[in-house]
């Protein structure tokens, strides 16, 4: 088998950047991403796309309809393929056994399910969704048992890496490509025919072939040592604030450390998206099902350090407007969990504007990429308020920076966006109710020139 036609089940953050470089680097390929939200496909087929990645419009304008496809037409895509990526989510469990820390892998089953009920050609299934370990396995029992007759399945562990925000960059660039596969000869063909894919972009010596838990486990690895380090990072601002050290310096320090790094060692308000919290419950989840306490309670700390850090930047706002925001108006600045994206899975500014709205604020929000229904519905979610009307009036979104910050009696700044760096605070500060506060949870402004202008400037890291 030459795989000549792909098809990619979920059209979400990953699918759809990813099958449009694909598209992109294999010409020859024709890619179909199938979603069962007619609405995500509509806007995948539309001018204005449903998620914000640099680069990535110009793909899909340059592939769409050429060999780059966005359909509802599922069951057909799945069987015209010759090989499967399983995109779609895992999120947290909301129920049952493993409820708030497993993943929940209904989405990925009803995939499999429905590849077994409709094949009629032999396939290569893809795990791209970040799962437990030993999900492969499941997914092949399934297959197994509901294929039709004389159609065999591989199955493949290909974890995605990219990162929101620089995903095209990450999916042309890739560190590297790795690929788990059953320890078999028809696995090692399956390996071969996905990996022949990568290699039309990227270097062979960067695919790395593994078994398929390995793979499986790595994706969870991967993620947990990335949250560490910004857990860790965050551990030492709250020294810095109590001894008078400024975390930026003992990052620089310990960044040109070539054992460390200097990468992920910026202290902020906190980590959010869609990955970090989730994959970390889940390996915690695993290590504990597997009886191994010690390790699920390290993992654990990963995640607590990084709740605390969300409400210490959260209590500091509060009781430096002399302890109370009843009826005070705050300016948000940024939204989403990161720059570049219009993504707020986890934001931390939802736990900001939660704790502000709990205390009475008024929020003035801004965000230059997240949709405003989407902060009214993330505010207004169960999990955030159990009086939806009352968070509607406490808050007024802005297409403006300048509007944002209006009367408002301090800025918080949730998002590294670069346009925050940009603006004109003398400006803003007039505008502003004094004393003007600021602020800033992502430590990306010039707080010598702020405090000069005349605002209370309050930071991570630094007293
Ligand atoms: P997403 O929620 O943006 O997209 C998933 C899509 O799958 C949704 O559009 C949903 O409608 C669709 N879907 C669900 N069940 C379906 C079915 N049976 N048939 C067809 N479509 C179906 O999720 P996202 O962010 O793309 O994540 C997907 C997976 O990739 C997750 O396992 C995640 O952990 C992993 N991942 C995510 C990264 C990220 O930065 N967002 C990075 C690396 C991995």
């Amino acid at each position: 088998m030459t795989v000549s036609k792909i098809c990619c089940i979920g059209a979400g953050y990953v699918g759809g950047p990813t099958c449009s470089v694909i598209a992109l680097q294999c010409p020859h390929i024709k890619v179909t991403v199938v979603d069962i939200s007619a609405h995500r496909i509509d806007q995948w087929n539309s001018e204005k796309l449903p998620i914000y990645e640099p680069g990535l419009d110009d793909i899909v304008k340059k592939q769409r309809n050429v060999n780059l496809f966005f359909s509802t037409k599922i069951e057909e895509a799945i069987d015209e393929a010759d090989l499967i990526f399983i995109s779609v989510n895992t999120p947290t469990k909301t129920f049952g056994v493993g409820k708030g820390r497993a993943a929940d892998l209904t989405y990925v089953e009803n995939c499999a399910r429905t590849i077994a009920q409709v094949s009629t050609s032999d396939k290569i299934v893809v795990e791209k969704s970040t799962v437990p370990v030993r999900a492969a396995e499941s997914i092949l029992k399934i297959l197994s048992a509901n294929h039709k007759p004389k159609v065999k399945f591989q199955v493949l562990s290909n974890p995605e890496f990219l990162s929101e925000g620089v995903a095209v960059e990450n999916l042309l660039n890739a560190d590297r490509v790795l690929i788990g596969h059953e320890e078999t000869a028809d696995g090692l063909l399956a390996f071969k025919e996905l990996s022949n894919i990568y290699l039309n972009w990227i270097p062979e010596k960067k695919i790395l072939r593994t078994n398929t838990w390995s793979s499986e486990l790595t994706k969870l690895a991967a993620n947990a040592f990335l949250a560490q380090r910004i857990s860790s990072i965050n551990s030492m601002s709250v020294i810095c604030e109590v001894t008078g050290a400024d975390v930026s310096e003992v990052a620089k320090g310990i960044g040109l450390d070539s054992r460390i790094g200097s990468k992920f060692l910026q202290a902020s308000v906190g980590f959010g998206g869609s990955c970090f919290q989730k994959d970390l419950l889940n390996l915690v989840y695993i290590c504990e099902c597997l009886n191994i306490p010690q390790v699920a309670a390290y993992w654990q700390q990963v995640l607590d350090m990084n709740v605390y850090q969300k409400s210490r930047f959260s209590n500091k706002i509060i009781e430096s407007l002399f302890n109370t925001v009843t009826g005070k108006k705050i300016t948000m600045f940024g939204f989403a969990f990161k720059k570049d994206t219009g993504d707020t899975r986890e934001s931390p500014a939802i736990h900001v504007a939660k704790t502000l709205l709990d205390e009475g604020a008024q929020l003035n929000i801004y965000d230059p990429k997240v949709e405003p229904e989407q902060i009214v519905k993330d505010l207004t979610h169960p999990y955030v308020t159990d009086n939806p009307e009352k968070v509607i009036k406490s808050i007024e979104i802005h297409d403006n920076p300048y509007t944002a910050s209006h009367h408002t009696h301090a800025i918080v700044i949730c998002t590294e966006w670069d346009i925050f760096m940009e603006l004109d605070y003398e400006k803003i500060y007039s505008n502003m109710v004094k004393p003007a506060f600021i602020f800033d949870g992502r430590k990306i402004l010039d707080h010598d020139k702020l405090t000069t202008i005349g605002f209370q400037v309050h930071t991570i890291g630094k007293r």
